[in-house]
């Protein structure tokens, strides 16, 4: 099937959940295809940019100080989500009117944002440099197969299409500038997992005293209703998703029947 793409790594399966709602490993991991961006943009008209920006109350007020969030709901299902503005670097872009006269402009705003999904346990929908759904399959504690998909919405216009797909190639799968870097990162997790001599030190507690009960006003424009909430006035460093995945993992883990005695991963 055109756009589909299957790959294994040697790492445990939930190594990606957390990597799909972490935002802060995204400067340190993928300094290349940052350098990519940052000279794709100085080609973008800034002209172009300012007329729509300025056009939006959206992004002149309710982003002011905001440079993203996370929501967290019922049995693990999590969602982080980064302001990218309404620009050109979208795909979307071309359609941008149409899609608030069709949906509301909340809706049309929210889908310019950056958005990282995931349906515990193993569906992911990606929406950060194009479109992707992953599905996450566990073949052994240590390896894990990922199918992808490229997706998008109907009715794109063929320049808008190729803007998706060039995108997509840019940034996903094994053969982009970003997934290779995530995936050999993981890899390098699993091995610092088996370390006996020092303790782990990561931790996942960024953001808990950020984090609140309930939403905020972007879910109330939107109209949906997270059990728990974080907004970022800077970069997004939240770990608490992470701390759904392992509730609702440990709440499934224990209704489990025992196989063999062994401990699950
Ligand atoms: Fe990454």
């Amino acid at each position: 099937m055109p756009g589909q793409v299957t790959f294994t790594y040697a790492a445990n399966w939930k190594l990606q959940l957390e990597n799909c709602s972490d935002a802060y490993h995204f400067t340190s991991a993928h300094p290349s295809y940052i350098r990519v961006l940052e000279r794709r943009q100085q080609e973008i008209s800034s002209d172009v940019v300012a007329s729509v920006w300025e056009s939006s109350d959206y992004w002149k007020e309710d982003t002011k100080g905001v440079a993203g969030g996370s929501y967290s709901f019922a049995n693990g299902h999590v969602l982080n989500w980064g302001v990218f503005g309404i620009t050109p670097a979208s795909p979307l872009y071309e359609q941008a009117g149409a899609l608030a006269e069709r949906h509301g402009e909340a809706r049309r705003d929210w889908m310019f944002n950056m958005r990282n999904l995931t349906i515990f346990p193993n569906l992911q929908i990606a929406e950060n440099a194009s479109s992707q759904l992953r599905v996450i399959r566990p073949l052994a504690p240590g390896l894990t197969e990922m199918r992808t998909w490229c997706i998008a919405p109907k009715g794109e216009s063929a320049a808008a299409r190729r803007q998706r797909i060039r995108q997509y190639e840019d940034f996903f799968n094994p053969t982009g500038m970003a997934t290779p870097d995530d995936t050999v990162a993981y890899e390098a997790c699993q091995a610092g997992f088996a370390g006996m001599v020092a303790p782990w030190l990561q931790g996942h507690a960024r953001g808990m005293t950020a984090s609140v009960a309930g939403g905020n006003r972007f879910s109330d424009r939107l109209g949906i209703t997270p059990e728990r909430s974080v907004l970022a006035d800077a970069q997004l460093c939240d770990e608490t998703l992470f701390h759904s995945y392992y509730r609702a993992w440990a709440s499934r883990m224990a209704d489990a029947p025992a196989a063999n005695g062994e401990t699950p991963a």
